[in-house]
């Protein structure tokens, strides 16, 4: 190939790729997502990214579909989109069992999704998002355990109350402006879309009377809804969240959530710290998705927390974990005769459950080490002849400079012992 003809070691616009030390912290983040999704009775399920583009003409919202969705003709003609969220594939697969399954249900799952954006802070083209949804129940005490849930998995990441606030509101809330006001039925989808980006747009009533195409109706709007600050429901969720131990929830009735299905809860969770002032990821009721499959009506209710802004969040408050990786122990080569006994040593702790690489780089011994401690890598041994002739190894920390000395079979349970 010409120099010309190199190919670029860039990643596609929008999408990151993930070093240890990134997948690390994805994982970090995923394992406390996943271990308090199933301390509510939540369990694991997962589907492709592939979907049939039409999955998403009526459920999501227009904006996602007709402007962010990657969709493609397959070689069967057939048209495909890579998921730009979950709950539609959710309320699939639960529609298709929802006859033969235990309700409520509980489900979580960790996907990437693809959209197409504008890649700012916050907002990449591919994402991952923990999605947590409970179906077949209607009532306050679901959408209570929703939140808290998504209370609980913040508290885990190591947040306090103060550092977040979870804005609640109620789509019903909605509903009832748009029937006083007398804003027809097919507007309501764009208003509310449009109510979502209030916060981000300048000329919002210019853009809300062209709209509705009615100056009078559009400052009605306006007022009405700045006119209810909560509910009795609203409240009724307050006080049972209290009771759950969720002190940071505040009503906020200027939260809308962008897409279409939503029909009773609403919530959005904020970041607040000056820094990152942004809000983090959101949720609600959704009870006539399922419904669109033809079957029954069955309630749902859930949320989508994104990893990008989760990762934004940490960094903000100082919560990112040290990494660590995960070899515990490098056994570097001091004579090239000694390799095959280092690899035969590597293979005996293995069994014993350490993790083990050998250094294969052929470099001095003083390298291999700075090599380990660069990796930070905690635990190395090095073998020459004296090691293989005595089966004795000296294993050395490389964060406290303390060495060991001690027969194979006692090696496993000295790291264990000072890894804790
Ligand atoms: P959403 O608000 O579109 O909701 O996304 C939820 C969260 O995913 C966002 O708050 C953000 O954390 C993250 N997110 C979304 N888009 C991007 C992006 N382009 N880049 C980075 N992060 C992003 C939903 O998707 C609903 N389906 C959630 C849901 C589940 N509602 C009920 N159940």
């Amino acid at each position: 190939m010409s120099k010309r003809e190199k190919i670029s070691t860039e990643s596609y616009k929008g999408v990151r790729d993930f070093y240890p030390e990134d997948q690390f912290l994805q994982r970090y983040m995923f394992e406390h997502m996943e271990r308090v999704c199933e301390l509510y009775g939540y369990e694991e399920y997962s589907a492709s990214v592939l979907e049939p583009a039409e999955l998403y003409r009526s459920k999501s919202s227009q904006e996602i579909v007709n402007e962010q969705t990657y969709t493609f003709t397959d070689r069967g003609d057939r048209e495909v989109t890579l998921r730009p969220e979950m709950t539609p594939t959710f309320a699939r697969m639960m529609a298709a069992r929802a006859r033969d399954m235990a309700l409520p249900a509980r489900w979580y799952s960790i996907p990437n999704l693809f959209r197409y954006e504008r890649p700012q802070k916050g907002r990449l083209r591919e994402h991952w998002q923990l999605n947590a949804d409970i179906v077949g129940a209607s009532g306050v005490e679901a959408d209570a355990e929703i939140i808290s849930l998504a209370h609980a998995i913040m508290r885990s990441l190591g947040a306090e109350e103060r550092d977040f606030e979870i804005r609640v509101s109620d789509r019903r809330i909605l509903d009832a402006v748009y029937n006083s006001v007398g804003i027809a039925k097919e507007y309501a989808a764009d208003v509310t879309r449009l109510l979502d980006r209030r916060a981000k747009i300048d000329d919002f009533e210019a853009q809300l009377t062209e709209m509705i195409a009615h100056e009078e109706k559009a400052v009605k709007l306006i007022e009405e809804l700045e006119h209810i600050t909560s509910t009795a429901y609203l409240e009724e969720l307050r006080v049972m969240l209290e009771q759950l131990g969720v002190r940071n929830m505040i009503v906020d009735t200027s939260i809308t959530r962008g897409f279409d299905y939503y029909t009773g809860m609403i919530f959005e969770v904020f970041d607040t710290s000056p820094d990152n002032r942004r809000s983090l990821f959101g949720g609600g009721r959704y009870d006539n998705l399922l419904s669109m499959f033809g079957g029954d009506k069955i309630p749902a209710v859930g949320f989508g927390m994104g990893d990008v802004t989760a990762r934004d969040f940490l960094e903000t408050h100082n919560l990112l974990p040290e990494y660590a990786p995960a070899t515990e122990l490098m056994l570097c080569i001091v004579e090239d005769d000694a390799t095959s006994h280092a690899m035969r040593l590597a293979q005996d702790l293995r069994r014993e459950d350490v993790t083990v690489a050998v250094n294969f780089s052929g470099k001095r011994i003083g390298d291999q080490i700075r090599q380990a401690d660069k990796m930070k890598i905690p635990f190395v041994i090095a073998i020459g002849a004296k090691e293989r002739d005595s089966g004795r190894y000296t294993i050395k920390n490389l964060s406290t400079g303390a060495e060991m000395t001690l027969p194979a079979d006692r090696i496993a349970e000295h790291l264990f012992s000072s890894l804790g």
